[in-house]
């Protein structure tokens, strides 16, 4: 396979440059990542008081970094960088999809974010409450971010196009005390309301006093009196002064939900002094950042990426961050060409699932652009087959743009594995290796290394400062599903292959979660999403290949006695399944069966289904199957042998 290097000029320019730069950095790592880790929180973070311990394991797996520590996320982000000349950069520049564009520099951010955070003050919220913030793609979204940040507020991001019930469940787990949202967002031309959604959410949550309104599109919204704002109304006579709160570096930052392999997400927690140190490495070593850079990660800032790369990332390196609304195809497939043409963006990030859109619609919408700005290109969410990486690194980058394949999680709360792009040769479709003081590895269920060329589980050996914490209520669940599958080693839920070259690559999950356009899907939600509708006695989700999305959900479905397969149906149950979580989880089929495949002790072989859908036959064991007949009825073909 060929292998891609980065030009002598990108080599000349990096911040980690190949041979002896990136050696000793991987070694110092290696030989003491205490030490490493602390010289670092000392050299890019502000600290109100100095750590006592770079990492304290004395009840791990709940590992503790920089205890004693005393730190603020927003401080970092923005009033250090208003002490340098960083102040009139521009922190955010934001373009709504019907076209208008806001820059923020980090001095206005700040004032922004000051002022909303006196809002907060003023209305009896701070350090140990918990906000949710339910927005469309707009700058207010950073600010009630940071806002919350600045004062300890714990808040949790939740995507916009989640459901009501799915809004209330987070409401309900986080007891949040304030909701801020919008009336709604633009997408595709179209409005997208958020509020009647919060409305009716908050039927059945007693813990929200507050619900701060953002006015974005101007279309009709109740207010509540007595609970509801608007953000404009109680911005106006706000404070534009609100000094960040001396947090404990393991102050809760941030809960972001994620699915899991029950029917119930789970609340990732993330913290503060750890997660500030890597995501900010990661800026510098990953995506390579430069003071005269452009970066725009076109992610949506309800899912982890937009946490850490849209937000928190870019902000403590003092960069500009670019922050789109809407669909990349509006008005037509140009717009992303056009935005990174018209910002003149430098390091570009994004998903397969995104880039295989864009390949579909031809090379002719890029080509109308100037897309000689881009430097660096990365990639995330899900593995990037290699002719979408060589198309990407072709016509996107013009072969001359480094790829960066990131690899992480949710939990990880940072990019775990990534090529340098100054120093790392590339091999199309591969995260290529751990990041410095990262200890990644591929085993086997014993937790034994597997040999170059090997496939396995992949893991984490030791802890990393970005690392999630424990899971929201539930430190139970955290040990179960994390910790407990290979005693005291983090258990990702990947499969992995590391080639003859020590090259990985992540191959997709080994648990019942799906990965749909980069989404995480748990299969035991969707299913028990589909049984609580009334025709519905019983159902198996499993994913298939899509050439767009990675995954597609299909939904295999035993109907009640008395109602009917009929299309209808189908499309009723796809559109309930889109109501109950959201868009993004609506099934691309229903299919209709008198009965699924199970074992005799009446477990789902979700394993056949998932064949049935991949390749219509049934090959492998199958004499656990209590009814043989079953798998003939789903119109499968047994193998011969
Ligand atoms: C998958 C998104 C292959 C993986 C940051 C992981 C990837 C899950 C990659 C986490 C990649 C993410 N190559 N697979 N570069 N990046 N994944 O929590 O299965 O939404 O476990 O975090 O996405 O998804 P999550």
């Amino acid at each position: 396979m060929d292998l891609y290097h980065p030009s002598e000029e990108f080599v000349a320019r990096a911040n980690v440059p190949r041979g002896d730069a990136h050696r000793q950095l991987m070694e110092r790592a290696e030989s003491d990542p205490e030490g490493f880790w602390g010289d670092l929180a000392e050299s890019e973070l502000h600290w109100f008081r100095k750590w006592d311990r770079v990492l304290d394991d004395a009840e791990a797996p709940f590992y503790r970094w920089f205890t004693g520590g005393r730190t603020n996320m927003s401080y970092n982000c923005l009033d250090r960088h208003c002490q340098t000349w960083r102040k009139n950069r521009a922190a955010i520049v934001w373009e709504g999809e019907p076209g208008e564009q806001r820059v923020l520099t980090y001095q206005e951010l700040l004032r922004s974010v000051q002022r909303f955070a006196s809002v907060l003050k003023s209305r009896g919220y701070g350090a140990g409450d918990r906000a949710i913030l339910y927005m469309p793609m707009v700058p207010e979204l950073p600010v009630a971010m940071l806002a919350c940040a600045r004062l300890g507020i714990t808040h949790s991001v939740v995507f916009a196009g989640f459901s009501a019930e799915a809004l209330k469940t987070r409401i309900l787990d986080l007891e949040a005390g304030v909701v801020i949202t919008a009336d709604g967002g633009w997408r595709r031309g179209k409005v997208v309301p958020l509020k009647p959604a919060v409305d009716e959410a908050l039927e059945e949550c007693p813990s929200v006093r507050n619900v701060i309104v953002y006015r974005r599109v101007g279309n009709e919204v109740e207010m509540k009196a007595g609970r509801d704002a608007w953000w404009h109304d109680v911005d106006a006579g706000a404070s534009e002064e609100c000094p960040a709160a001396e947090l404990d570096a393991e102050h809760p930052l941030y809960v972001l939900y994620t699915s899991g392999t029950t029917g119930k997400p789970k609340g990732i927690v993330h913290t503060t002094g750890g997660y500030q140190l890597q995501v900010s490495m990661a800026m510098r070593w990953v995506f390579d950042i430069k003071d005269e850079d452009t970066y725009w990660c076109a992610a949506d800032v309800g899912w982890v990426t937009g946490h850490s790369y849209i937000v928190y990332g870019p902000l403590l390196v003092g960069t500009t961050t670019v922050m789109y609304e809407g669909a990349p195809d509006f008005p037509e497939p140009d717009r992303f060409w056009r935005i990174a043409d018209k910002y003149k963006v430098n390091v570009f990030y994004t998903s397969p699932t995104a880039i295989r859109a864009f390949i579909k619609f031809g090379e002719d919408y890029p080509g109308r652009h100037d897309l000689s700005s881009l430097r660096l290109l990365g990639s995330v969410g899900e593995p990037i087959n290699p002719s979408a990486w060589e198309w990407y690194h072709r016509v996107i980058g013009g072969g001359r743009c480094p790829i960066v394949d990131t690899w992480w999680q949710t939990e990880t709360g940072s990019i775990m594995v990534s090529p340098l792009p100054g120093s790392t040769p590339l091999k199309p479709g591969s995260g290529t290796f751990a990041l410095p003081g990262i200890d990644a590895d591929v085993v086997d269920m014993e937790g034994n290394s597997v040999p170059p060329g090997g496939e396995g589980y992949l893991v984490v050996r030791k802890p990393w400062p970005s690392m999630f914490r424990t899971l929201w209520g539930d430190p139970g669940r955290f040990i179960q599903t994390y910790w407990s599958q290979i005693p005291g080693i983090y258990f990702v839920g990947d499969a992995a292959r590391r080639d003859e070259d020590g090259y990985l690559w992540v191959l997709g999950r080994v648990d019942d979660v799906m990965n749909v356009s980069g989404h995480r899907l748990s299969t035991a939600e969707l299913e028990s999403t589909l049984v609580r509708h009334d025709s519905v006695a019983e159902a198996a989700v499993v994913g298939m290949p899509d050439e767009l999305t990675g995954q597609a959900v299909i939904a295999f479905v035993t109907p009640i006695q008395g109602y009917d397969p009929t299309d209808e149906l189908a499309a009723e149950l796809r559109e309930w399944v889109a109501q109950q979580i959201g868009k993004f989880a609506r099934p691309k089929q229903i299919r209709f069966s008198d009965a699924l495949p199970k074992t005799r002790s009446g477990k789902i072989m979700r394993r056949l289904l998932r064949e049935i859908v991949t390749t219509q036959t049934v090959s492998g064991d199958i004499t656990t199957l209590e009814d043989l007949s079953v798998i003939n009825r789903l119109g499968a073909q047994q193998d011969e042998e």
